[in-house]
């Protein structure tokens, strides 16, 4: 089971992420927005009625505030070293924890929420947001940005950004590997292409609204959509390789276990089974690749980050 999750992990899930150089100054792109799923949740199954959750001990005992947050580590996620990267002042927040809409818009916000993907039925299992839920949240955004902000400024800040779509990893682990009935209607190829449907599809959408700079989490061809529109600029972040190094030569990397997770047995403990309780949670997460059955440590994202640094600011720089 744990070799199956990792293995799992490894080739579908991971793809993402970035580093800590402290840009002074300006922000490097006027906000930044994230989409998908626990790699990039900040905080947003918060607030559903969902099994998907990370905000009780362990998860974030190494974060800011060395408190949870939601977020499925123990520290920071993607998304926060992305934002770093980027040379933003704070996280990007979790756009259901948003009480008020203000000034605290103007940053971008994220819509990432844990157990989502590309086969809407993945999120609606885990009554979690799907995508498409994801992008209505953020036309309402958009609304409340005119508001504050102005239409020029909000467009320019709408069409200069980056969008962060990192997807696709829940649709396989929790989805279609567990569920015999879809295993029964579809192959995997066909699967696949389902998921790749819905992945055009969605890129589509969010370019209609605006989304000039997206990157993606490694999925096939992008050639048609590039054809489409050609205005579109788009990039995979593709850290297989680096996260594949990273696994089977840990100690090359400053890390000191790949196979087990921090938490607990480090074999099977995600989400509510990964807690205060956990018998045999490590006590040095840096030294682990992953922090729990399904997610990577803070060490890692930032490793990852670290890899894909000079990709990312090329890409805004374009
Ligand atoms: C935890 O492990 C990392 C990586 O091996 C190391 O640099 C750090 O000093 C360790 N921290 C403690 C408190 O032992």
């Amino acid at each position: 089971m744990a070799s199956l999750i990792l293995f799992l992990t490894l080739v579908i899930h991971l793809e993402i992420v970035l580093v800590v150089d402290v840009i002074k100054g300006e922000p490097l792109v006027p906000a930044l927005f994230a989409f998908g799923d626990s790699i990039v949740d900040v905080g947003n199954n918060n607030y559903l009625a969902t099994v998907a959750k990370a905000n009780f001990f362990p998860y974030g005992r190494d974060f800011v505030s060395h408190s949870p947050t939601g977020r499925f580590s123990n520290g920071k996620v993607v998304s926060d070293y992305t934002s770093e990267l980027f040379g933003f002042p704070s996280y990007q927040p979790a756009y259901l924890s948003l009480t008020t809409k203000g000034n605290n818009l103007l940053n971008g916000v994220n819509f990432g929420s844990a157990g989502s993907g590309y086969y809407e039925f993945t999120a609606k299992k885990y009554q979690v947001l799907t995508l498409s839920q994801q992008l209505n949240y953020y036309k309402d955004y958009q609304k409340e940005l005119v508001k504050i902000a102005g239409q020029s400024t909000a467009l320019s800040i709408i069409y200069g950004s980056i969008y962060f779509v990192i997807s696709g990893s829940a649709d396989f682990a929790l989805n279609y590997y567990t569920s015999p009935v879809l295993q029964t209607i579809y192959t995997p190829y066909q699967f696949s292409d389902i998921l790749l449907q819905n992945y055009f599809n969605f890129i589509q959408d969010l370019y209609a609204l605006g989304a000039r700079k997206i990157a993606v989490s490694t999925l096939p061809p992008i050639e048609k959509l590039l054809q489409k529109f050609p205005k579109l600029r788009l990039i995979i972040l593709d850290t297989y390789q680096s996260l594949y190094k990273l696994i089977t030569k840990p100690s090359d990397y400053g890390f000191f276990e790949s196979r087990r997770a921090c938490c607990g047995t480090g074999l099977l403990e995600v989400a509510i089974f990964c807690n205060r309780i956990s018998v045999g949670t490590c006590t040095n997460a840096s030294e682990y690749v992953f922090w729990d059955s399904f997610h990577p440590t803070e060490a890692t994202n930032k490793y990852l980050i670290d890899y894909l640094a000079p990709t990312l600011i090329s890409f805004i720089q374009t």
